[in-house]
């Protein structure tokens, strides 16, 4: 019968779904951070940062960060460079080492990298 063949289609596409959800997450998970997720983290760091603009707050602003020359400590804005600032921070800006876990800052760092 054409509704029972249907309802075998229903759930071997529901079936497919699901195995591709799963991969999916999968995969933000090990490597290249969730950009939406590092918008979230950011609200806490734009108190002193702004995002959408190079103007000065508490901090610099970030927009551009990861396109720029160098950073205020004269590094180049890799993503090592960033992470360490971020982790060690100095200068008025706070040490986030402890207080985002790794993955917080893979997250962040593909949400820095799109300003
Ligand atoms: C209390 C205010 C404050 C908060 C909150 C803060 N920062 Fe900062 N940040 C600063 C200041 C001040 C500097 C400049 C330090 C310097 O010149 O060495 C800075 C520098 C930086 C730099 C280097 C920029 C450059 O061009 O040199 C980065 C990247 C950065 N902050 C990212 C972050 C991120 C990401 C967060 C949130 C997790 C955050 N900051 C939270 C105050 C803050």
């Amino acid at each position: 019968m054409l509704r029972s063949k249907l309802i075998v289609i229903a759930v071997g596409v529901a079936i497919s779904c699901s195995l591709a959800l799963g991969q999916g997450k999968k995969k933000s998970d090990s490597k290249g951070g969730d950009v939406a997720k590092g918008q979230e983290i950011f609200q806490q760091c734009g108190v002193c940062h702004n995002s959408d603009s190079n103007e000065k707050k508490m901090g610099p602003g970030l927009k551009g960060l990861f396109q720029a020359e160098k950073m205020t400590n004269g590094k180049k804005p890799t993503e090592a460079n960033v992470r360490a600032k971020i982790d060690e921070g100095g200068n008025g800006m706070p040490s986030y080492k402890d207080m985002l876990s790794e993955e917080e800052k893979n997250d962040l760092i593909a949400y820095l990298k799109t300003l």
